[in-house]
């Protein structure tokens, strides 16, 4: 079966005003279908790069990169994506916010109404709908993001950092509630973080990166049960040693030159 992201033996070289920079330098990653896979990796590795990549915002210099079998050439449809500094229209609501994907669709109005209602409330916001961006706090803004992410009903997740700003305990809510919300839509899933918890506790692949410029070095397969219990998952021996041997793994990147 084709993957639904494969990228082969990937280069990125970005023009600079000292001339390039080599971010990826022969890359390989593979997301099956309906796979959750988090990419960890020391800072400035080329983490964002890669899944730039598949998102079609920036172009390679080398190498082939995927989705279900055919070339990565601008935007892919069927990909939601949502990165750390993800901006609300400050000027409109959050119901109106959510809109934005389901606009540029074309449809109904009232249809799209129905849609925007449901979305706030899996995302735990219903309520919230007439609340401008402002009037929220940050938790709140990820998880209108993360509705008008779900609006464009994607097969392909690409996150980046999605709920890096908050807070320890707020970012592990969310990342449970992403958790359960993911186990019933089961979309294949890329997932960039910092957080080796996060990764794990996650996904059912935790991909490291080397030092820059950035090749896929090592990954670990995350055999623990779904559904997860998020909260008692990080006390179980299995979780410690997984954890160990992936900050092992990057701890070692940490000391190459
Ligand atoms: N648009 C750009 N132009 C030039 N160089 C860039 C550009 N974007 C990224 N780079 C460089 O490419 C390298 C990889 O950057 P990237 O953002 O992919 O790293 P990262 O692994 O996501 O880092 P972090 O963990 O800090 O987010 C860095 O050295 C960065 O300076
Ligand atoms: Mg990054």
């Amino acid at each position: 079966m084709t993957a639904k992201v494969a990228v082969r033996d990937l280069r990125v070289a970005y023009r600079t005003q000292k001339g390039r920079h080599l971010a990826l330098d022969g890359a390989d990653l593979r997301i099956g279908h309906g796979e959750f896979v988090a990419l960890v990796g020391p800072s400035g590795c080329g983490k964002s790069t890669l899944l730039k990549v598949v998102a079609g915002l920036v172009e390679r210099s080398g190498g082939e990169a995927l989705i279900d079998g055919r070339p990565i050439d601008g935007t892919p449809a069927g990909v939601g994506m949502l990165f750390q500094n993800d901006a609300l229209l400050p000027w409109r609501t959050v119901h109106e916010n959510v809109r934005l994907p389901l606009q540029v669709a074309g449809g109904d109005r009232a249809e799209q109404d129905a849609r925007i209602t449901e979305l706030l409330a899996t995302v735990g916001l219903d309520g919230f709908a007439g609340y401008l961006p402002r009037q929220l706090s940050g938790g709140m803004r990820k998880r209108v993001a993360l509705a008008r992410t779900l609006a464009s009903d994607p097969d392909l997740f690409l996150m980046d950092e999605p709920f890096g700003p908050l807070d320890a305990l707020t970012r592990r809510r969310i990342g449970a509630e992403f958790l359960s919300l993911w186990e019933t839509l089961g979309t294949s899933v890329l997932f960039v973080t910092h957080d080796v918890d996060e990764a794990i506790t996650l996904a059912d692949r935790v991909v490291v990166m080397s030092a820059a410029p950035g090749r896929v070095l090592d990954e670990f397969p995350v055999a623990l049960d779904r559904p997860r219990d998020v909260r008692e998952l990080r006390f179980t021996p299995a979780f410690r040693d997984l954890h160990d041997a992936i900050s092992d793994a990057l701890v070692a990147q940490a000391h190459v030159p």
